[in-house]
């Protein structure tokens, strides 16, 4: 059907150029369920309110479930010529219920309509994303149990800085992760508010009742503003946000492992059906997926910029601009849920050669930090003690030598402050218990934060 059957405005048929360059049906078919849910919680107030009658609205409904049907199974008849997922459905209901059909879209416009679809959509997607992002967190918490005592380089600047327990570097991204569902259900807040009833724009005059549908749908609140209610996309921009800064975790985390499972660094395995081979050389096993999760980050965030820039300088109300909303969103959803499906299982069946780790957290000088603290705890001035330890480091490096393997009397060469006890911090196990502050690495204090986040998240 073309646009002049819609209209009784138009002399000619749309060109069809026109037609190609509009239509979003590939895209906003994505949103079919949602459209229907949609319409059936509008047909049903329709006849509460008495515009049209029960027998209508039953009608409405059941063939809005059977379209429902069709669609699921692929059965149902889509056409490009009739621009929309919201478009088909409408066409369709009058096809086969001739004026019944007619009446659906009584107090309601488009840009009412897909505006609340793509909220309804995105509603469910976050709550899809908080189970991913909490599966990925008891991802984490399992890998953590199963190397409870390693002790790993921690790193700045991706030099050695100090040692630290292995369940605290799984943790950091426990916590990121949290972050994460928290901005996503506060963002969630804002999606879920109704904007169905705003009509084109101003509202309408017939008698709707707009709590009635948000009821049905289960919004939280009604949009108290129609001009607002139809071109406000900052839910989309907050959405988005969120998805960028899971993706900006998960990339690091990737880059990271990446690095990790270098045969240079060797501190982790990824087992072989995460991993791909090569077609020329046949010793590589090759960390695709950790390279993918690093690479697609930009798509997310092109998502963000991209619908940012649609909606800069645009004047109320609805514009067509708006229909670009869709593919950056549907597309950046589907490239973290894609990602989160397999960082999950890959943290959890990674395994850390722990021989090589033991052997990296001998070097860097790992505890240097705790011996100067050892020394301030001596009275010694903190950049003194700075100093004295950093020539200590010097001495172990002419004599190549590693921290534990000083003696008291070389030790006191450098400074006097130096007694037998300084013997229970050395080497990097060791200088894991010295720290105490809350939120370090201290063994005792991560214990307690691996069982809080265990009974958090149920494992
Ligand atoms: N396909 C369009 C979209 O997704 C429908 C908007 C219709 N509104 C209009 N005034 N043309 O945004």
């Amino acid at each position: 059907m073309s646009k002049k059957a819609w209209s009784g405005r138009f002399r000619e048929d749309l060109d069809r150029r026109v037609e190609a360059f509009g239509c979003s049906l590939d895209v906003d078919v994505a949103m079919f369920e949602q459209d229907i849910t949609a319409s059936i919680a509008h047909a049903e107030m329709l006849a509460a309110v008495g515009l049209i009658s029960g027998e209508e609205a039953t009608l409405l409904v059941t063939e809005l479930e059977r379209i429902r049907d069709e669609l699921r199974q692929g059965t149902f008849p889509l056409d490009p010529a009739r621009e929309d997922i919201h478009m088909n459905i409408e066409a369709a209901l009058i096809e086969r219920l001739g004026d019944v059909g007619r009446k659906l879209h009584t107090a309601r416009s488009r840009n009412d309509q897909v505006v609340t679809d793509f909220r309804l959509w995105i509603r469910e997607a976050i709550d899809r994303l908080d189970s991913l992002l909490a599966e990925l967190q008891r991802a984490w918490l399992q890998l953590a149990r199963r190397y409870q005592q390693v002790v790993i380089p921690g790193y700045t600047h991706l030099q050695p800085a100090q040692p630290v327990l292995f369940p605290h570097y799984c943790l950091a991204y426990v916590e990121k992760f949290q972050r994460d569902r928290d901005r996503l259900r506060d963002c969630r807040r804002r999606v879920n508010e109704l904007p169905l009833g705003a009509a084109a724009m101003a509202g309408t005059s017939l008698p709707i009742d707009r709590e009635l549908v948000r009821q049905k749908l289960g919004f939280d609140t009604l949009m108290a503003n129609s001009l607002d209610a139809v071109s406000a996309r900052d839910f989309c921009i907050e959405y988005l946000a969120c998805l960028t800064t899971v993706a900006l975790h998960l990339s690091g985390w990737a880059e990271e492992w990446v690095i990790w499972n270098s045969a240079t660094w060797g501190f982790l395995t990824l087992p072989d059906r995460f991993c791909t081979g090569s077609s020329i050389m046949p010793q590589k096993k090759n960390p695709d997926v950790l390279e993918l999760t690093r690479g697609r980050t930009g798509k997310v965030l092109g998502a963000l910029v991209t619908v940012a820039t649609v909606l800069k300088g645009l004047p109320l109300t609805y514009n067509r601009d708006l229909q670009e909303d869709k593919p950056p969103v549907f597309e950046a959803t589907r490239t973290v849920m894609d990602t989160l499906q397999l960082a999950a299982p890959i943290v959890a069946a990674a395994e850390l050669d722990e021989a090589r780790i033991r052997q990296a957290v001998q070097e860097g000088f790992l505890e240097a930090t705790t011996l100067m603290e050892y020394l301030i705890g001596k009275g010694v001035p903190m950049r003194t003690a700075h100093e004295l330890v950093g020539r200590l480091v010097r001495y172990c490096e002419d004599h190549n030598k590693r921290l534990p393997e000083l003696t008291l009397t070389e030790l006191r060469s450098i400074c006097p402050a130096f007694d037998e006890d300084v013997l229970g911090i050395l080497g990097p196990e060791k200088a894991v218990q010295a720290f105490r502050s809350v939120g370090s690495t201290n063994p005792e204090l991560v214990r307690e934060q691996l069982k809080r986040w265990s009974s958090r998240l149920g494992v």
